[in-house]
């Protein structure tokens, strides 16, 4: 199983992998909680997502990203030792936040967020800063239990799953779980990960991944980027 990236093009995903669709469930806020039914999308072995967000045949590519002259440069580094991070620690738990790869899903801001969660430090609050942790599709957060040193990473299937964000009303990322091999188009990998968010707006500034474009603002992305100290 294997996604390549193709230059100015879409993602060429091969080996057979599983698609389906999922929603974000969510609260009176419009703030999601956790993930709807899984619903199965048919493939053949072979095909092609698109990368450019402009096909008319979602989430498939239909050739349009000629007909916009879509780049499609990528961005993102490929070696995660290269990422900055803003990790945190207390004596129960290490939080892992690999900043760069937030696709503005915003589980982790829910009862007060999941820093406050760590600082609070109950069982309770622990257990929901685990909770939101898992909910993120993009990996950025991953929390270790430093008691028995687990790792919130759950095991997953290899499959891809198109994301719509019913808080916001609009189509999320590309959700790659399992660990499959990412082929760059200029023949390199990226670090495989359990779990990854590919940009399917063509918005992105951290092509391939996604940055939460497909809905936050060019502004509202700065102020981010200022915050986490990503620039
Ligand atoms: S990448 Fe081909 S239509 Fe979008």
């Amino acid at each position: 199983m294997k996604i390549k990236i193709i230059k100015s093009g879409p993602y060429l995903v091969t080996g057979n992998v599983p698609l389906s669709k999922i929603e974000f469930v969510i609260d009176e806020n419009n703030s999601p909680i956790c993930f709807g039914k899984k619903e199965r999308i048919e493939t053949s072995e072979t095909y092609s997502l698109c990368r450019c967000g402009h096909s008319n045949n979602k989430p498939f590519c239909d050739g349009n990203h000629g007909k916009i002259g879509f780049k499609g440069e990528e961005i993102a580094s490929k070696n995660l030792a290269d990422l900055k991070n803003n990790d945190i620690e207390t004596d129960k738990v290490k939080l892992i936040d690999r900043t760069i790869f937030c696709d503005h899903s915003r589980f982790c801001l829910r009862e007060g967020g999941i820093r406050k969660l760590i600082d609070d430090g109950t069982e309770e609050s622990i257990e929901i800063a685990i909770e939101e942790a898992k909910n993120c599709p993009s990996g950025r957060l991953t929390l270790i239990n430093k008691e028995n040193n687990e790792s919130s990473e759950s095991e997953y299937e290899r499959e891809i799953i198109m994301i719509y964000d019913s808080g916001e009303k609009v189509q999320g990322p590309i959700w790659v779980r399992g660990g499959i091999e990412i082929e760059s188009s200029n023949g390199d990998n990226y670090d495989i990960r359990n779990r990854i968010t590919l940009c399917q707006c063509g918005k992105s500034e951290n092509k391939p991944f996604c940055n939460g474009s497909h809905w936050v603002s060019q502004e509202r992305q700065a102020k981010f980027r200022k915050k986490w100290g990503l620039d």
